[in-house]
């Protein structure tokens, strides 16, 4: 059952019914000002951090789920109605609202009123833009009222739920005109205020929740000033600063009339603060609402917004007869993966945004699906994480976007973390051949005495595991690895210790196979790296630390049909046939193969087959089997969770791409495509009665064979998936993979996918590549590059040639 359909020439998806399984959000914003917006019109907003910076207040663990947004409501008699149906809920004669690249519209109607609003945040600018169009389309003339309505939080998103001893007591605003003012703590030490306003005269306003809805019994879906009609004027001292506006309007028979909202933050240099004593400098924000006073204005900064998409996503196009890879490939995954770069696992409806900061392994993992779009900001993101490493090439596990400094309290000791550096830096260098960043002066733990190349933060990444080694000369897995939940050295027996941070994050027994497979895969990225700036000794040094660490997961990390997922504190194996639970993993069956070990000698093939037989379910591969059914001290948050749900034992669709990568590798297209389709969004949105999240963006995690709602998704957007799934789509599916030496072409389909052709913008270059698949699952037997045929699967780069015309054969 959908709840929807996918209007991909607007590339929207248009939702239909407000009463979705869950709220399904858009993301609003793609630089500094940021909105979570869901299909009733829920959400808050934030300026570069969600913890630090929160413009709008949001409830959480609320009942009914999803309070708190951005609303207007309409006042037709005795009838009140708002256009995205939440809060007051009242049945709509219409009912639409369409997600797309950066703005949602909703179209509401009662009782001849329709109302469509269309928000966005414009590409310069730190604001949401919300544009209201009210029309009568009835026979007789209407008098309406329209009232907005936000919330403030008081900025720091944490304390405003805690600290109600002082929050209460701080709340401050002026109002000018037609713009409310939420100035909190600007008295003190913040140079920082938010503005709500609108384009028109109104009629009254409110800036005090109080006063607005009434006493405490009473909330945003019965507002007594809305009830009666007519907002008080109340101006807030302490308690829940709002802002709220009021327009008295008449309508004639088929009349339309615009209001336009802007929602903003505005910075003052300290020394610009103060207009007069108290009176808070408001100049930039009349610059600000000056430039969307006109729907002529309004229009042209939605088509900025337009345009700006236009051109990230003509960077990678496919046309091929599969629509919904063509959908998934040109708006979707490439817009997800846009969203979990800025956000990492910061805000969402599943991540509260006061929690997690930016995660070190998680943002390098976003690059990867990334760094085609915006190379320049992908460069800046390298350098930022860089700069929290620790001078022994270990890291902080997440950062503040705010701050861009090490979050102590989440810890450190994740021995997966380093290599992820070099797998992001490679990323960006085999895109753009910038290998200048190599050169960049980089700080560790953000100190600038302590500071070196990013080349010799990427050879202390390698050089952390080659000395952090284990019994069986496997690396030591430390905190975690990847998978956060195999805490192999924690042993926490006390409800509510966090296994992310309790226990020794060091034990010198336990080990991981998984980064060994990693190793393998980014110690020859990072060879090639040291080759391109000329240190050969560098490279050979790393190939032989590759070649003792393959021996290694080879001989002690093979268990006989698959890889063995880890050794414990007591070296007793994790993933293994001798185990009772948790006997196969996927996650070194998918980077192991990816990285070539066992490719040539049938290891390979067989763990793949042992995925497919052990693992595999009909909403994905499951992360392990059988569930641990009870919790396992040894080994962590992974036994804490219910069989079927999460690391144990759930369909984690982040490392379900790396087995269909694999799948690629040993050149199997059916499979590798199977598996890309049991996940993919755009395919779940059949069933999304049972898939329950968002059809048009990938979650982490679907619930597994063992659980209660086997299939039921859950954390939908900020996920490694996004990155991972358009790596494996573009890269490996469709075979478009940037080499340092230039575009590499190999796809490996399944056999009845037919032609297609591929526009790629690759450095200066467009890349117009036709593939004529013959029916095969793999293998380029034909390329030609502008007519002539070319030995081998790479387009060689040209400096400064601006297109390549290539035809494939397979
Ligand atoms: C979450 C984390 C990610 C981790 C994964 C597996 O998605 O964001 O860092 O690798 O869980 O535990
Ligand atoms: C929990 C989750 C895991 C996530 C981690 C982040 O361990 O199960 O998915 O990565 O928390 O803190």
């Amino acid at each position: 059952m959908k709840f929807g359909y996918f209007d991909d020439a607007k590339r929207e998806y248009v939702i239909t019914t407000p009463k979705t399984p869950l709220p399904w959000i858009n993301y609003l914003g793609s630089d500094s000002f940021f909105s979570l917006i869901s299909n009733t019109c829920g959400g808050y907003s934030f300026y570069k951090d969600a913890k630090l910076l929160r413009l709008t207040r949001y409830r959480y663990n609320d009942c009914p789920v999803d309070m708190n947004g951005k609303y207007f409501y309409i006042k037709d008699g005795n009838t009140i109605w708002n256009p995205g149906w939440q809060p007051v809920k009242t049945e709509l004669d219409e009912y639409e609202c369409r997600h797309g690249i950066g703005y949602s519209r909703f179209h509401g109607a009662k009782n001849g009123v329709s109302a469509d609003v269309t928000t966005f945040v414009p590409t310069n600018d730190n604001c949401e833009v919300s544009r209201i169009l009210i029309k009568n389309n009835s026979s007789e003339t209407k008098n309406l009222q329209l009232f907005s309505y936000v919330e403030w939080c008081l900025w720091n998103a944490d304390d405003d739920m805690k600290n109600y001893q002082r929050n209460l007591s701080t709340g401050e605003v002026e109002i000018v005109d037609s713009t409310i003012f939420h100035k909190t703590e600007y008295r003190e030490r913040r140079n920082h205020y938010a503005i709500s306003s609108v384009n028109a005269r109104t009629d009254g306003f409110d800036t005090s929740r109080d006063a607005f809805m009434g006493a405490y019994w009473k909330s945003a879906a019965n507002p007594e000033a809305v009830e009666k009609g007519e907002l008080t004027g109340s101006v807030a001292s302490g308690w829940c600063p709002i802002a709220a506006h009021q327009i008295n309007l008449s309508l004639a028979p088929g009349e339309e009339k615009s209001y336009i909202f802007v929602l903003g933050y505005i910075e003052n240099p300290e020394e610009e603060k103060w207009e007069s004593y108290g009176i808070i400098n408001k100049k930039r924000a009349w610059d600000m609402l000056s430039k969307y006073k006109t729907d002529e204005q309004f229009l042209a900064a939605f088509e900025a917004l337009k345009a700006y998409w236009d051109e990230l996503l003509s960077k990678y196009t496919v046309k091929s007869d599969n629509d919904k890879v063509n959908r998934m490939v040109n708006i979707w995954n490439q817009y997800q993966c846009m969203v979990t770069f800025n956000m990492s696992r910061s805000a969402s409806y599943f991540e509260t945004g006061i929690g997690r900061g930016m995660g070190f392994r998680d943002s390098c993992q976003d690059l990867l699906g990334f760094v085609h779009l915006i190379p320049d900001r992908a460069r800046e993101r390298i350098i930022d994480i860089a700069s929290t490493q620790f001078e022994d090439g270990s890291a902080y596990h997440q950062y503040q976007p705010l701050t861009k400094k090490g979050n102590a309290d989440i810890g450190s000791g994740f021995n997966d973390d380093p290599l992820w550096l070099i797998a992001g830096t490679s990323a960006y260098i085999r895109e753009t051949g910038d290998t200048s960043i190599l050169n960049e002066i980089v700080p560790y733990d953000n100190d600038m005495s302590k500071a070196t190349t990013l080349m010799e933060h990427l050879k202390r990444s390698l050089d952390y595991i080659i000395n952090h080694k284990g019994p069986h000369n496997l690396p030591l897995i430390g905190r975690a690895d990847w998978n956060d939940c195999l805490n192999l050295n924690c042993f926490s027996a006390v409800p509510g210790e966090s296994f992310q941070t309790f226990g020794p994050s060091e034990g010198p027994v336990a080990e991981s196979v998984f980064i060994g497979g990693m190793f393998v895969k980014y110690g020859e990225e990072y060879a090639q790296l040291a080759e391109l700036l000329g240190d050969s000794a560098e490279a050979d040094r790393a190939r032989k630390e590759v070649k003792i660490m393959t021996e290694a997961v080879e001989k002690d990390g093979w268990d006989g049909k698959w890889f063995v997922r880890a050794y414990d504190a007591y070296s007793h194996k994790i993933g293994s046939d001798e185990c009772d639970e948790g006997k196969i993993f996927i996650e070194p069956q998918g980077f192991c193969v990816m990285a070539g070990i066992g490719k040539d000698n049938g290891k390979a093939l067989q763990a793949l087959d042992s995925v497919k037989e052990k693992l595999d379910s009909d909403y994905g591969i499951m992360i392990l089997q059988p569930a641990y059914t009870r919790y396992h001290l040894e080994l962590g948050e992974i036994s804490s969770y219910p069989p079927g749900y999460k690391e144990n034992a759930g369909i984690f669709c982040h490392n379900n791409p790396w087995v269909s990568i694999a799948e690629t590798v040993m050149g199997r297209g059916d499979r590798a495509f199977e598996i890309y389709r049991k996940t993919c969004p755009a395919y779940t949105e059949e069933f999304s009665e049972i898939h329950f999240t968002e059809p048009y963006v990938y979650c982490q995690m679907v619930g597994g064979r063992d659980a209660k709602f086997h299939g039921q998704g859950k954390n939908s957007w900020l996920t490694g998936t996004a990155a991972w799934t358009f790596v494996n789509i573009s890269q490996y599916i469709l075979g478009i993979y940037p080499t340092h030496k230039g575009l590499q072409i190999d796809p490996c389909v399944p056999s009845d996918f037919g032609d297609f052709e591929i526009v790629r913008k690759f450095r200066e270059g467009t890349y117009n590549i036709k593939v004529k698949t013959n029916g095969s699952q793999k293998g380029v037997k034909k390329l030609t590059v502008d007519g002539k045929v070319c030995v081998g699967n790479i387009v060689p780069y040209e400096k400064g040639k601006k297109i390549y015309n290539i035809e494939v054969e397979m």
